[in-house]
């Protein structure tokens, strides 16, 4: 798999892609991420990449050419499965949306900063806007580190335990199970007997319960749609 993001932000990438699972992944050839700079597509002297809004209003907006040409750019060097852009009017991101993004070949992701983007460019070259929240970032990089960690987690190979991304939270609909580590006794407080008992079954039959349970209590939301 292939993801593009463009930003006029690259350093705010650099750790979420530089450490840990998603650069592992990468290491070993799974992924490829490439952050592109916007500002290295700007014709203006300054490298602007952002004007006033028409009609006033406080605020600066991307601006046509430089998102245009970086994305012209990324395009005549593969076809894209997706064109997302990163915004907190787009769709609710999600799990189900996650595994879906895992099936694709090629990803370009925009984020989003200041006021936004020209609409243009939601118009004419953009195929799906996604959200990670009901809340304003200060620009859509953060939401792509996000989109992409969730997505790149489930590529095979990625996860030591190929059945550990399956077992996730929200994979079948519930949250997952408390777990639980050495010491099983630590000052007093222990670990729920089953688990000690090498009793496979049973065990998983106690974990599927706890989660029905935290579901219910923590997310009947999910729950209820889920029946
Ligand atoms: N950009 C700013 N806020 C955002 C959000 N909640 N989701 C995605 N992109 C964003």
């Amino acid at each position: 798999m292939h993801i593009d993001i463009i930003t006029c932000l690259p350093k705010l990438l650099e750790s979420p892609f530089g450490d840990s699972i998603l650069l592992r992944a990468q290491t070993k050839g799974l992924v490829e991420v490439n952050v592109h700079d916007l500002r290295g597509y700007s014709k203006d002297k300054h490298h602007k990449v952002d004007d006033y809004a028409f009609g006033g209003g406080a605020g600066m907006v991307l601006m046509m050419q430089p998102v245009v040409d970086c994305i012209n750019a990324l395009k005549e060097q593969r076809e894209y499965d997706e064109i997302i852009y990163m915004s907190p009017d787009g769709e609710q991101f999600s799990q189900a949306i996650a595994n879906e993004l895992s099936l694709k070949g090629n990803i370009m992701i925009l984020c989003g900063h200041y006021k936004g983007v020209d609409e243009r460019i939601r118009e004419h070259y953009i195929t799906r806007e996604i959200s990670i929240g009901d809340y304003v970032l200060s620009g859509g990089e953060l939401a792509a580190a996000v989109v992409s960690d969730a997505v790149i987690r489930l590529l095979p190979g990625v996860l030591g335990d190929e059945t550990s991304a399956l077992t996730d939270s929200f994979q079948d609909g519930l949250v997952a199970p408390p777990v639980y580590t050495r010491p099983a006794n630590f000052e007093g407080i222990e670990v729920p007997d089953i688990l000690l008992s090498g009793h496979e079954k049973k065990i998983e039959e106690w974990r599927f319960e706890q989660a029905v349970e935290r579901t219910k209590k923590r997310r009947p939301d999910l729950f209820n749609s889920s029946k």
